[in-house]
């Protein structure tokens, strides 16, 4: 650069910070209370309103506005939206969802992905083209570079689409994914998300699966156990997922630990009564019935929740970032969530004190996803549609139907909207054009203050497999800068999430060295450490002793989420040293919670991977039984026999792993279990005796029995619970405990 051009960018960059420096300002603005109506009207109206007349019975905090960006007729029951590289808006639309009150003609082949484009910069979107149509239901979407994946409901397959000659629909269709299993579960429960996390692993709602991008193939990695999820799936700024459950009317769960570690809720994590949520409508359309309402008429707790999102956005004000928003659509209401770190622990509290964020009195106000857009702002995707219940809930006689058919709402179809969500003071980002743009100006944006826009950069960046751009992402991972960038004193160093994100794109590359690994684990900040730390499994699989000792000192790291995450990736190491680095952190911090709750259930998980090789073979019904054994056993018996059966160390009762009675003759069994058994137990006197457990039910004398049969070395026959009923006809009457000498006649 010759000194002239030097001169100019600096006064541009002075201009630029002076300019920035001036929003910054504006960025510490107080928290307004959430507003409510002075009255709930019981017997709200269900008839449609225009987009401007909807927004008008809206209650947000003092300050927050809701722009419309599309609604209807450019745009129909959206779902769910997304972006390209370019900033070009993808709409999933489900147009067949439950156009009448039964469900007619759901499964169709007539939903679409509609593409929008802001060509004016308005910030609504003037250009509209049907991408895709002929679809199922569409339910997932993820951009990849100037293609689009799909899934369809009821299918396991993953196809991506592209626009080759740049008329806005989609010509060119090729199956990235291959399962031609069909999902025949309701369409409600079945899987969401794809998203791209930032260890680069694409993951679902529900399904053991996550997938990972190669060759212009999605390859699928499974783990233990199935996740929770429903419909949508939230991710943080460092790669946490939050999960929802509107069926089993949990507003978010699983968000402790990734789900490959397997499931874990702490009983805590959801504080005072986040559940219960704070409408401003009469609700009388609740699947749940009257017990699910107020007697001011209102909902009282979650039951539709879904579309969450993490806001990672930028142009809202500061307090907003890291909160997380869940949809409600029966609630008509969004919530706003603060998301707090206790000791490593996550934890989420209500935002608002018996209100919400958001709340609508408009009946057919349906949000069902929420995302933090390109431009740093928060997306709302309202389906506006009348009935959000599939039809299997709503058959003639159900507590739906007459409530549905009453306001009217089965006639609401054909409609949606999609809503930014601005505030007084701050401005919507530029238009991103990244698509066109080299791999090294898309480094630059690794470390922009919109999370959208750092994904979008390492997505695109592990997509093109560009490795030319390896020396400047390991600067930057390491917090270094070039020499110009030195002299320019108001450029900043790049920050914890640039690292980060560095970070995760060398890995995506396969280009990151240990070298890089082990100044990261040296970090100043302690996600810059977690993330080496979670980075580091892969060489942790491989047995890599290096890579274990430099891991040794962050056993004594200050950060909790740092020592953590190092508990959940030393079980991927096979050396007796991680082992002793385990205990030593457990041993270190014995009251932290999630430490040790995490290691509880890794055990459990544990167990029920090996139990679930050892009846492989079985019938769906035996499994369940000996499954359900398996919990009998670690409640009850693993007290006096020991969790793996093979005795405790003070030696109460005798061991029952690989034992030949165990695997004898059932009916013996199954008197013991009944009436109890006396020693001396092989000439051996033990200081308790077997208890008489005929209080329990035969099913459950059979599990536990079937269990201890199939586990723990033992191999013999599952038991029937009308065998047990059997014999407790032929012994009843007796009250004594057993002898063996008696069994053995
Ligand atoms: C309070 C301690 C205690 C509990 C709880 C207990 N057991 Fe026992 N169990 C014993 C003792 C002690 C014996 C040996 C009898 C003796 O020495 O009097 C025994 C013996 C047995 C035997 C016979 C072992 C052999 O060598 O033939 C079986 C089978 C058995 N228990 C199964 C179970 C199962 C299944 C459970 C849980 C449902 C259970 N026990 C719970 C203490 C216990």
């Amino acid at each position: 650069m010759d000194m002239k051009s030097k001169l100019w960018t600096v006064s541009l960059m002075i201009l630029c910070f002076l300019a920035f420096g001036c929003n910054q300002t504006k960025k510490d603005i107080p928290e307004a209370p959430a507003t409510r109506p002075a009255a709930i009207d019981p017997n709200p109206s269900g008839a449609y309103l225009s987009p401007e007349e909807s927004m008008k019975k809206m209650y947000l905090p003092k300050g927050y506005h809701l722009e419309l960006v599309a609604s209807e007729p450019m745009i129909q029951e959206p779902v769910t939206i997304c972006w390209d590289g370019d900033g070009r808006m993808y709409v999933d639309e489900m147009l067949s969802y439950m156009l009448d009150v039964n469900g007619a003609n759901e499964n169709l082949p007539m939903s679409r992905i509609m593409r929008l484009e802001d060509t004016n910069g308005d910030g609504k979107m003037d250009k509209s083209t049907v991408f895709i149509d002929s679809l199922v239901l569409p339910r997932m979407m993820l951009p990849l570079d100037d293609r689009l994946v799909v899934n369809d409901t009821y299918s396991y397959n993953l196809w991506s689409y592209r626009d080759t000659n740049g008329d806005g629909k989609a010509d060119e269709k090729k199956l990235m994914y291959h399962n031609d299993a069909k999902d025949t579960r309701n369409l409600e429960h079945q899987r969401s998300g794809l998203i791209w996390n930032i260890d680069n692993r694409i993951y679902l709602s529900r399904d053991p699966v996550r997938y990972r991008f190669i060759d212009d193939q999605l390859l699928a990695d499974s783990f233990p156990q199935d996740p929770d999820g429903q419909w949508g799936l939230a991710k943080d700024n460092y790669g946490r997922l939050f999960f929802s459950s509107a069926g089993g009317e949990v507003p978010a769960l699983d968000f402790q630990q990734n789900p490959v570690y397997g499931q874990l809720d702490l009983d805590d994590q959801l504080i005072d009564s986040f559940d219960a949520v704070w409408p401003v409508t009469g609700t009388p359309d609740v699947q749940g019935g009257s017990i699910r309402v107020r007697n001011d008429s209102t909902l009282n707790h979650f039951t539709s929740c879904n579309g969450q999102s993490i806001f990672r956005g930028d142009r809202l004000p500061e307090n907003m970032e890291g909160d997380l928003f869940i949809c409600e659509p029966v609630g008509r209401l969004i919530r706003r969530a603060k998301v707090i770190n206790k000791d490593g622990e996550t934890v989420l509290k209500n935002a608002y004190d018996h209100a919400e964020f958001l709340a609508s009195t408009d009946m057919n106000f349906r949000p069902v996803n929420t995302i933090t857009g390109p431009d740093g702002c928060l997306y709302i995707v309202d389906m506006y549609h009348g009935i959000i219940q599939e039809s299997n809930w709503t058959k003639e006689g159900s507590y739906l139907r007459p409530r549905i058919q009453r306001m009217g709402l089965d006639k609401n179809i054909g409609r949606g909207r999609i809503y930014r969500l601005v505030h007084d003071g701050y401005k919507p980002g530029p238009q991103p054009h990244m698509l066109e743009e080299s791999s090294s100006e898309l480094v630059a944006y690794l470390d922009h203050p919109n999370g959208w826009w750092r994904d979008e950069a390492q997505k695109l960046i592990v997509i093109r497999g560009d490795k030319s751009v390896v020396p400047a992402l390991k600067e930057m991972a390491l917090g270094e800068q070039s020499f110009w960038d030195k002299l320019a004193f108001w450029k900043k160093a790049p920050s914890a999430l640039g690292r980060i994100h560095a970070l995760r794109t060398l890995e995506g590359l396969n280009a990151l060295d240990k070298d890089v690994l082990f100044q990261a684990f040296k970090d100043e900040d302690p996600q810059v450490r977690k993330t080496a730390v979670w980075i580091s499994e892969t060489y942790l699989k491989k047995n890599d002793p290096q890579v274990l000792e430099k891991l040794e000192p962050l056993v004594k790291d200050e950060s909790a989420d740092v020592r953590f995450q190092l508990s959940l990736s030393l079980r991927y190491s096979q050396s007796p040293n991680a082992q002793s680095m385990m205990s030593e952190l457990l041993a270190d911090h014995p009251n932290n919670e999630i430490l040790t709750a995490s290691r509880k259930s890794y055990e459990k998980l544990k167990r029920s991977v090996s139990l679930e090789s050892k009846i492989a073979g079985m019938s769906d019904p035996q499994k369940d039984l000996v499954r359900e054994g398996a919990t009998i056993f670690s409640q009850l018996c693993s007290t006096c026999h020991g969790s793996d059966g093979k005795g405790t160390a003070s030696l109460v009762a005798p061991p029952l792993a690989a034992q030949q009675r165990v695997n004898g003759n059932q009916d013996v069994m199954m008197k013991i279990l009944l009436n109890g058994l006396s020693g001396p137990i092989d000439g051996k006197i033990y200081p308790d005796v077997m208890p008489a457990m005929e209080t329990n039910s035969n099913e459950w004398i059979a599990s536990v029995l079937s269990y201890v049969r199939n586990d723990m070395g033992n191999k013999a026959s599952v038991i029937d619970s009308n065998e047990v009923k059997k014999i407790r006809k032929e012994t009843s009457g007796r009250k004594n405990a057993w002898t063996l000498k008696e069994l053995e006649k």
